[in-house]
């Protein structure tokens, strides 16, 4: 399986076989090009994608040493992200699969996401599972019943988890780090943070108070917003390095504990009131490579005898394998789609 991804400001293409293994696969990051804007140019994103993604696909077949004859099928990211990134995978994977008569798999990218932990281990995560997504993009929890198949429990009310990492490493002052290091500057908001004391500064758990305690769902911008509120009145200094790293681990350990709390609430609702039985927690996405909330959320799995599936952390955040993956996963239960199809902006999972 081939697939293309051109979701947001990584252009990459990868080669998975059928069993799950990595044949081939290449990432450009435009981390560099968006640093000093503060953030995604959707102008910028496409004008890379078009000039990268012939190169990428080309280094990937040939490092595979394949050529298109050689590939079974090709997938391609449909939704949700940029229109302008996302036409540059569409048209390239279509025209590709077109020419080359390959039946073609437009792929949802956070179904991509939550299926990207079966790879090589559909005998440890089984179906039905439960399944946390925490990402730049999206915060949600989820049961995956099978491949196209998932009841959505609960999702972020304001900001994503990745959002709030990434603003409040703003707040803080944080360089992002070179792209190798993982997208946007959660990674460098985490290894401050491993220097910093989380007991320093207080900070609030969100939705703790009785109405929304018992929601499934997320809020980060309280959080973000009381980190802002303690810059500006000088509770710290963005400028002192101790103070970046406690008001960093202070934040993180109020962020993994929200996730932990609301994790362990969208099990109890799966087991009770959708009588299925998960088999374990998978957690993926750009956040879940993050140690903090790799522990917290092993603590809820722990707590309820299951096993917790996390990803590689380079195969946690966006990339091409995850499409391919999950290209093969649709191909088997012949789930195909035309040569005419489009991208969608916003796509519901
Ligand atoms: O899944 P992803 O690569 O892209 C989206 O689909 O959004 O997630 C990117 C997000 C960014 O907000 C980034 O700062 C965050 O994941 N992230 C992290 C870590 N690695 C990536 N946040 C905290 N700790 C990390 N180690
Ligand atoms: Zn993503």
């Amino acid at each position: 399986m081939l697939a293309f991804s051109s979701s947001c400001d990584d252009t990459a293409a990868a080669i998975v076989s059928d069993s799950g293994q990595i044949v081939s696969e290449t990432n450009r990051h435009q981390h560099r090009v968006h640093e000093e804007h503060g953030g995604i140019v959707p102008g910028l994103a496409a004008d890379h994608h078009l000039r990268n993604m012939p190169l990428v696909v080309r280094e990937t077949l040939e490092k595979a040493a394949m050529r298109m004859e050689d590939v079974d099928a090709v997938a391609v990211t449909r939704g949700p992200g940029l229109p302008a990134s996302l036409s540059v995978c569409l048209a390239a994977g279509k025209a590709l699969a077109a020419v080359h008569a390959k039946p073609l798999v437009g792929v949802h990218h956070m179904e991509a996401h939550a299926l990207m932990a079966r790879m090589g281990a559909e005998d440890a995560v089984r179906f039905p599972y439960l399944c946390l997504l925490v990402s730049g993009g999206h915060t949600l929890s989820l049961v995956v019943h099978d491949v196209n198949e998932h009841t959505l429990l609960g999702s972020t009310r304001d900001d994503s988890v990745g959002e709030a990492f990434d603003k409040v490493a703003r707040e803080l002052a944080i360089p992002w780090l070179d792209a190798q290091d993982g997208g946007g500057p959660g990674p460098a908001l985490e290894a401050l943070a491993r220097d910093g004391d989380p007991a320093r500064f207080a900070l609030p758990v969100p939705m703790l108070k009785s109405a929304s305690a018992t929601s499934l769902d997320f809020s980060f911008s309280g959080l973000k917003a009381h980190v802002r509120r303690m810059r500006e009145r000088g509770a710290f200094s963005p400028a002192v390095r101790q103070d970046q790293a406690d008001v960093a681990a202070a934040f993180q350990r109020a962020a993994a504990d929200h996730l932990r709390r609301k994790t362990a609430l969208a099990l109890a609702h799966a087991r009770a009131a959708l009588r299925t039985a998960p088999t374990c927690i998978v957690a993926s996405g750009g956040v879940a490579s993050n140690h903090a909330v790799r522990a917290a959320l092993a603590a809820v799995a722990a707590r309820n005898g299951l096993p917790l599936v996390c990803p590689p952390p380079r195969l946690c955040t966006d990339n091409g394998v995850m499409i391919a993956w999950t290209g093969v996963e649709r191909l088997r239960r012949g789930l195909l789609d035309p040569y005419t199809i489009d991208f969608i902006q916003r796509w519901p999972l």
